[in-house]
């Protein structure tokens, strides 16, 4: 059976599961060990208790993995280099990767591409945010025949933003030091938009973070290249500056790196355009991108996403191109297909799943004991059969349930269910009149799946703000 791997970058949802014992120095400085190899080494959440036992076979092995990736001698231990590494600030984006491109190479099939500067931070005035941006374009198009092209308003292939902490995309930033920004690989959405953490103190020169460098290795990630484990190179995951940075130039290896995506700059500017049209369709499951496609359920699962269909799922992570596609027995062997629907309580680290009168509560890829239980426990009355989708509003910390055109509200921290429910869905989410299959939640915004649409409707407007394919998550 294979196992769930953990979020990347988990330290909200990780902070909620404390170790035991008190918290000392040689805790926290734990924590962090812990925390790095689950961020940049995909240390599986399982091997928590290990961490502490110091010849624990899992994490000797991470600590190896990271020591190799990042140039330092390589003991599996935790020396004075290897702990002063863990604490330079560093690129979000993790270190996993065996090439220096995305799995599945996505790469920009267009150009120019466009690009757009969001917002500002405030550390500098915006015309050095900017010039640092237009610099860190040029490093990239100087190697290759691409292109790019400022856009002021609407949506552009690359957008640039500044923002601290939660900012809506299962990965928040950490405050000042450790992660500096991060950005995701080609595509449609959020894919090739780069982040910036704006608790850092940007500079034009090198006394603080110096925005130039760290925006051209974001745009690096933005144009297709994951990390290098070249230290010379400018997709090296550490930061680091430079005594003259008019002296900066790319490595070999990112030479190498981009032009296996995009070939070298052309000789004559004639040639310097490429315009291809969109992405071709992916390969793969062909029923994917079906647009009749329908859903029995939508659920997050530890920043990921999983829509269920039948006797499968797919399994989507943002930073990765290509859904994956399983068996639902293939990961928790007594869960039912046909599942009616699901959803994730993000503070318990649980999903829960609906069948007709009966639900069960899975973490990660375990079903927990005690299930699966009657939905009369939540307090619904033996008149509801089954429920058609379910979401936890992460803010109002309350749990929606859909059943035909009526919902319920469920609330998580009294577990019960709210006096005066049901109500009508279409009297209190306008715009939402047939019969629901499915919703989740992500970036503050309800999906609902009705057949093969999808409705992105906003809470707090109360509206439905798209109209999109219900497989629109799916890189169809
Ligand atoms: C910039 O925009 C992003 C995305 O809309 C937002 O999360 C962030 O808070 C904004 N930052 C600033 C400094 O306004
Ligand atoms: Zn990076
Ligand atoms: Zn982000």
């Amino acid at each position: 059976m294979k196992s769930l791997p953990v979020l990347l970058l988990c330290m909200a949802v990780c902070s909620a599961y404390p170790l035991d014992g008190v918290s000392t120095n040689q805790d926290s400085s734990m924590d962090l060990v812990q925390q790095y190899l689950e961020n940049y080494y995909n240390l599986e959440k399982d091997v928590r208790q290990f961490v502490r036992r110091k010849d624990s076979g899992p994490v000797v092995k991470k600590i190896r993995e990271m020591q190799k990736f990042l140039g330092l001698k390589v003991t599996g231990k935790l020396d004075s280099d290897t702990m002063e590494m863990m604490h330079k600030p560093r690129c979000g984006v993790p270190d996993v990767a065996h090439f220096s491109t995305f799995p599945g190479m996505p790469k920009w099939r267009k150009s120019p591409l466009t690009y757009r500067i969001v917002n500002y931070t405030l550390d500098l005035p915006s015309t050095a945010v900017d010039a640092a941006i237009d610099r860190a374009l040029k490093v990239w198009e100087e190697v290759t025949p691409l292109t790019f092209s400022r856009v002021y308003e609407g949506d552009a292939d690359i957008m640039i933003t500044f923002a601290v902490r939660d900012h809506g995309d299962f990965t928040p930033f950490d405050g000042p030091g450790n992660v500096l920004a991060h950005a995701f690989p080609p595509g449609q959405g959020i894919y090739g938009d780069a982040h910036f953490d704006d608790d850092e103190q940007w500079t034009k020169d090198t006394s603080g973070t110096n925005l130039f460098l760290v925006a051209a290795h974001e745009l690096g990630h933005s144009l297709g290249l994951y990390h290098s484990a070249n230290p010379e190179a400018l997709m090296y995951p550490i930061y680091k500056s430079f005594a003259d940075l008019e002296q900066f130039h790319l490595s070999a290896d990112d030479v190498n790196g981009i032009q296996s995506l995009y070939g070298p700059p052309p000789t004559s500017p004639e040639d310097r355009l490429v315009p291809t049209e969109s992405v071709p369709p992916p390969p793969g499951n062909p029923a994917t991108c079906d647009p009749a496609l329908s859903f029995d359920a939508v659920s997050t699962l530890r920043g990921e996403m999983l829509f269920f269909k039948d006797r499968h799922f797919w399994r989507k992570h943002l930073r990765v191109l290509e859904p994956e596609f399983h068996l639902i027995s293939s990961f928790w062997p007594s869960l039912p297909s046909d599942i009616d629907a699901a959803y994730e309580v993000t503070s318990k680290d649980t999903v829960f799943i609906f069948k007709g009168n009966r639900f069960w509560a899975i973490r990660g890829n375990e079903v927990q004991a005690g299930y699966p239980r009657g939905i009369e426990t939540l307090g619904f009355p033996s008149t509801v059969r089954k429920i058609d989708a379910a979401v936890w509003h992460k803010d109002k910390r309350m749990t929606y349930f859909f059943v035909d055109d009526k919902y319920w509200r469920f609330d998580e921290k009294k577990q019960s269910m709210e006096p005066g429910l049901p109500k009508k869905i279409a009297d209190d989410f306008p715009g939402i009149d047939s019969k629901i299959d499915a919703v989740f939640e992500a970036f503050g915004f309800f999906y609902f799946f009705s057949g093969s649409t999808q409705l992105q409707y906003d809470p707090n407007a109360m509206k439905v703000t798209h109209v999109l394919k219900s497989n629109s998550w799916l890189n169809c």
